[in-house]
């Protein structure tokens, strides 16, 4: 049975009488219909009533009405307004744009605008690399996206993925320090995607692409790389795949098995799946093996596009076919990045001893992981309520601090390799199998991940320029 966490929770105001038990009466209410009651306050006081905001965590809309009808139930209780505390923080955006200059009189106007501002245009005009120096572009990044693959929604389109883009903004700058901005764009045309961006980019320092549908994000990632000077990093492909990575090394760690002799078995080959896929195969693995929903991805199949093409060349030594069962018999790991609920703990018993298993999908993972632990050495999800959460946030932030740092034109594959080396050394001996990845909240991570990545575009670009 679930449990309400605090991605949805609400606030319900009441009048109760003010008897010594109304406060006990009003705590039981929620309980007794499976809320978790997080505050209880008392905002007004009268001789013959109490006004008090119960706030509790629910599951649904439904569970929500449930327990206003409950409370509104008891004697002389009267419910007055419900918020949803979720909404209320939404309201009105979750960014602004604050100045970093004073502009208190004339004199201030003068510099920061015209006339002043006319010699700082025109030195940029004379070397465009100065924008570098003299504008926002230094530290700012756009958050792209076209609303087509919004989380678990789906496409949802671009005014309604707004919300999670200025989430993704805002996590940018408390972890990292980096101005980003959303960049939704009224279009679902690759060719015009990659022309608006083309044309926006003088503004930023990188381009962060956001939750556009595979097989549509692997061409315009590939050709705004090709087109534009700054890095073009696509998190749901190379954020998963760095978390992932720097899991799966620690996890091998704790089971004491070279990736050289592991067979990895990864299910899903959209955008996370293909990423992960191309960045193990960096780590010499022994061998992969990938499974979509028509099955394992072998080179005799039929109507596979180029990103699938590409895969059944480089994985599945043994040109296996069949199922993701047939594919998890003997496997040292899996990673799911696929869809839920696709196998049980039988399944996970036909893999190998100390087996690793990453059940990513999201909200439901592919196994439950409590049926997982049954046979599994080490369990990883998407989710914050059990241990080994893999989340992107361990890396995007401390990714782009680094490449806005080192002033870098592109991002490659050791850059993303050095980003996984930096999470997976945060773990250092803290590591267990309940503990591969470090928390999100650890203040370490963002600085280690940025000083790794400085350093390998500087190693680049000093390689570029020897
Ligand atoms: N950090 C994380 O935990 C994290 C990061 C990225 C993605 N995810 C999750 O991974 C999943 C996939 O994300 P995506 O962006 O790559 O999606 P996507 O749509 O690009 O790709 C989905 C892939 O899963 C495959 N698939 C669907 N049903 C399947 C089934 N029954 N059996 C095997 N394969 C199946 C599809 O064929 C496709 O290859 C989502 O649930 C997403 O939330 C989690």
């Amino acid at each position: 049975m679930p449990v309400p966490g605090p991605g949805y929770s609400i606030t319900v105001r009441l009048e109760a009488p003010p008897s010594a038990s109304a406060a006990g009466d009003l705590t039981t209410a929620v309980g007794r219909v499976g809320g978790v009651l997080t505050a209880f306050d008392v905002v007004e006081s009268h001789a013959d009533a109490i006004v008090v905001d119960i706030t509790a965590n629910v599951l649904s809309a439904d569970h929500a009405e449930d327990i206003t009808s409950e409370l509104d139930s008891l004697p002389g209780v009267h419910v007055r307004k419900v918020s949803d505390r979720t909404f209320l923080m939404h309201l009105g955006g979750k960014l602004e744009v604050s100045p970093k200059v004073n502009l208190r009189n004339r004199d201030d106007l003068s510099r920061a605008y015209t006339p002043g501002v006319a010699r700082v245009c025109q030195a940029i005009a004379a070397n465009p690399e100065d924008a570098r120096r003299l504008t926002i572009k230094r530290n700012t990044v756009a958050v792209v996206t076209d609303g087509s693959a919004v989380l678990g929604l789906g496409n949802i389109g671009p005014a309604a993925a707004l919300p999670v883009m200025e989430g993704k903004a805002a996590l940018f700058k408390k972890f990292a320090g980096v101005d980003a901005w959303p960049v939704c764009l009224d279009t679902q045309d690759t060719e015009e995607i990659i022309r608006t961006v083309r044309a926006l980019a003088p503004v930023y320092a990188g381009i962060n692409l956001e939750d556009i549908a595979a097989p549509r994000c692997f061409e315009i990632e590939a050709r705004l790389r090709e087109q534009l000077d700054i890095p073009v990093f696509h998190d749901d492909q190379h954020g998963t795949a760095i978390v992932v990575v720097a899991a799966l090394r620690n996890a091998l760690r704790v089971v004491r098995k070279p990736i050289e002799n592991c067979k990895i078995v990864v299910s899903g080959v959209g955008a996370a799946g293909s990423a992960i896929i191309r960045l193990l195969l960096r780590k010499s693995p022994g061998d992969i093996v990938a499974v979509d929903i028509d099955g394992v991805v072998h080179p005799g199949r039929e109507d596979m596009d180029d990103n699938l093409r590409w895969v059944a060349e480089h994985t599945n030594r043994d040109k296996a076919t069949g199922t993701l069962h047939d594919a998890l018999v003997g496997a040292d790991v899996f990673i799911g990045v696929s869809a839920p609920n696709l196998f049980g703990a039988e399944q996970v018993a036909t893999m190998a001893d100390d087996a690793v298993v990453f059940a990513l999908a999201n909200p439901d993972p592919e196994i439950d992981p409590l049926e997982a632990q049954q046979h599994a050495a080490v369990v990883a999800t998407g989710r914050s309520d059990y241990p080994n959460q893999i989340n992107n946030v361990l890396a995007f932030p401390g990714v782009f601090r680094g490449l806005l740092d080192a002033h870098a034109h592109h991002i490659d594959d050791e850059m993303l390799l050095a980003a996984a080396n930096a999470i997976a050394d945060v773990v250092d001996d803290r590591l267990n199998a309940s503990f591969i990845v470090p928390s999100v909240f650890d203040a370490a991570v963002a600085p280690a991940v940025a000083e790794a990545v400085r350093a390998a575009a500087r190693r680049e670009e000093v390689a570029s320029t020897a």
